[in-house]
């Protein structure tokens, strides 16, 4: 038999034995490649939403998502947004790749912003900074940056307790995670001492996660004095300080305030790393806008740290997406419409702080005679309550008492207040 007969009848084989009844009797999961896949917990704060959904009651509040809304409870889009949206609109531009390292003008005024316009590191060029997928992009390639570079530690010491996505955003990059004492439940605040004498044991060279302001959960920020102590101690350890800076701008409404501890450990020779979000400042949370610096010793260096990341970033999506970077550098870059947009968070910060005051002060009017000042000396878009969860009232919040702040409006608070109240009385 010649070989092209023998590939024929191979084939009409083939064809035949698809055909058999036997195939049709095989159980699903038996032919599946993902019978064994396990199925994974709901994602601790989406599945609040989730939760909130499927309730019916007309008084629900979900004060689990970590999303400005306005003082009706509607998302808000800002309005230097929507003009930047129509003056990238009107120039009709093309949607060509941006680089790896995203779009040039984005990541000249992100560094600026952070670091301050008269920056000595922006001068000299020893900083690399790309555009990154947010700011949990950021962490994710600041994270990976390290498990590749940075060899003398594989410790991360995290705050406890910190954003909820820290744990496995270093973890998944081979990271190991370790803790340091934060949160004082005793006092609702900062566990000054706590944190020093953590830092004061923490091997040389480990990786210190510092939220910049507004920390998150807790809405429990260092002073300057603090910050500065916690600076000189950390330089002490010649520990590598890595800032998560989320929300600047949404702790006092001030831009430059708000950045205040970036740049102090940066004018304190510290070679930090940074994430920045512009989710939470510029409302852009679904535009996905963020950078991630590396402070370096010189312009050499930084040149060096760039070839790397663009190599770390080129397998994972390529190139950043350019809307939201369009839309984030025309308001930093167009003087009109960046003063709009220091007036509106200014605005959005002011209304958090004015919700934290109403709601403070309708608990007292309920009767509550606990101290509820840590509800107005938290900063920022959180609150740690204290409170368990409760389904009762149908206010929906994290597992750990954090309300989100940024959902409280004028006409829930007394509600809010009036649950709060039932709970803990
Ligand atoms: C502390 C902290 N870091 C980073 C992020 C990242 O947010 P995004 O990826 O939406 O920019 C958040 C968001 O809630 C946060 O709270």
């Amino acid at each position: 038999m010649r070989c092209a007969d023998l590939t024929t009848l191979w084939r009409a084989l083939r064809l035949w034995a698809e055909q058999l009844p036997y195939q049709a009797v095989i159980q699903p999961d038996r032919i599946s490649w993902w019978g064994g896949v396990q199925m994974g917990p709901p994602d601790p704060i989406l599945g609040v939403s989730e939760a909130f959904k499927r309730d019916t009651s007309s008084k629900k509040m979900n004060l689990g998502v970590g999303a400005y809304r306005d003082d009706h409870g509607k998302p808000f889009v800002l309005d230097c947004v929507r003009k930047a949206e129509a003056l990238i609109a009107s120039k009709q531009l093309d949607k060509e790749y941006l680089a790896i390292g995203g779009l040039g003008d984005f990541t000249k005024s992100c560094a600026q912003l952070a670091l301050g316009a008269d920056s000595e590191v922006l001068k000299s060029g020893r900083n690399i900074t790309v555009q990154t997928i947010s700011g949990t992009g950021s962490l994710c390639i600041g994270a990976n940056f390290l498990s590749r570079f940075h060899s003398a530690s594989r410790d991360v010491y995290l705050p406890k307790p910190s954003w909820g996505n820290h744990t496995p955003i270093f973890r998944d990059a081979g990271m190991q995670l370790k803790a340091y004492r934060y949160y004082d439940p005793s006092t609702c605040g900062f566990d000054f001492n706590g944190a020093l004498d953590d830092i004061s044991k923490m091997p040389e060279k480990s990786v210190i996660m510092l939220h910049a302001c507004a920390h998150n959960p807790t809405g429990v920020d260092p002073k300057p004095e603090q910050w500065k102590e916690i600076a000189d101690l950390v330089k002490k350890r010649d520990l590598l300080v890595f800032f998560d800076m989320a929300y600047q701008g949404f702790a006092s409404g001030d831009i430059d305030r708000d950045a205040w501890a970036v740049r102090h450990f940066i004018e304190q020779g510290h070679k930090i790393v940074l994430s920045q979000s512009f989710a939470k400042n510029m409302g852009l949370y679904g535009e996905r806008v963020g950078g991630f610096t590396v402070v370096c010793n010189d312009a050499e260096e930084a040149k060096r740290v760039e070839s790397q990341l663009k190599i770390l970033i080129r397998p994972m999506y390529s190139n950043p997406p350019m809307n939201g970077a369009r839309i984030a550098a025309t308001i930093l870059n167009t003087p009109d419409l960046y003063k709009i947009w220091l007036e509106e968070v200014h605005g959005m910060a002011n209304r958090i702080i004015k919700m934290r005051e109403q709601l403070a002060a309708n608990l007292k009017n309920e009767g509550s005679t606990l101290d509820w000042q840590h509800v107005i000396d938290q900063i920022g878009m959180f609150c740690f309550t204290g409170l368990k969860p409760e389904q009762e009232f149908s206010v929906y919040m994290t597992k750990d008492g954090r309300i989100s702040m940024a959902g409280v409006t004028s006409s829930n608070v007394g509600y809010l207040a009036h649950g709060i109240h039932a709970v803990t009385k």
